[in-house]
């Protein structure tokens, strides 16, 4: 059974990879997040936006002692698409919650439904995990989609979260639980 945050798994195939992220990945991810529209739904204080240099964030994403979240990038015929997230790991209730944001142009090519039903497949199979949740801006159809498509279920709608903007964010939360019922 692995850990959650001391192993960092690669997860996938060739195809569609999710695995860490490399120096040689800098400019990747430094076009993601130089990209307003990924992050038109999303926390304002993202990890990798702290950095204003791609491949120091890269470097401070593994650092032993980082436990608050684990960054695996995701990878489509070995092209650098985006990044999939664990974070919220709560051990006592084997819960972690999940995101994903890619480069727009891989958009609407199914990558973030696969990426996530291998977040999934891994957590479920591979590690002691047994709620997967995530938080979603409600205008965020796409990511809505991507969720809907992995089995999870909208169980909140439009609960007040601090996402670092001036005023709360409405956010809907999703959950999956390894019986595939909400309530399990
Ligand atoms: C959300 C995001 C990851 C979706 O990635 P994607 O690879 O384009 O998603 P998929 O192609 O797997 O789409 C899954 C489903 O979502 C729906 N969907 C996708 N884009 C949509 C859109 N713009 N509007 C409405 N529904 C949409 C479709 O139902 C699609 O299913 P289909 O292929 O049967 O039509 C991507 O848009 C993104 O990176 N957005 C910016 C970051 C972000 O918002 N992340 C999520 C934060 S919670």
């Amino acid at each position: 059974m692995k850990k959650l945050f001391p192993d960092i798994p690669c997860i996938g195939s060739e195809h569609l990879m999710l695995r860490q992220l490399s120096p040689g990945d800098a400019a990747g991810l430094r076009e993601l997040t130089n990209s307003p529209e990924v992050y038109r739904y999303l926390p304002t204080f993202l990890f990798e936006k702290k950095y204003a240099d791609a491949e120091c964030a890269i470097r401070e994403m593994y650092d032993a002692g980082r436990k608050e979240s684990l960054i695996l990038g995701v990878f489509s015929d070995g092209a650098f698409c985006g990044l999939a997230e664990f974070y919220g790991y709560r051990a006592p209730l084997r819960k972690v919650s999940v995101g994903y944001r890619l480069l727009p142009q891989f958009w609407g090519r199914g990558i973030a439904t696969k990426a996530l039903a291998l977040m999934v497949g891994y957590l479920f199979n591979e590690t002691d995990i047994r709620i997967v949740t995530a938080s979603v801006m409600p205008k965020n159809r796409a990511s809505a989609g991507v969720l809907k498509k992995n089995g999870f279920h909208c169980v909140q709608h439009s609960v007040p979260e601090n996402w670092g903007y001036a005023l709360p964010t409405r956010a809907d939360k999703w959950i999956k639980t390894a019986a595939g019922n909400p309530r399990a």
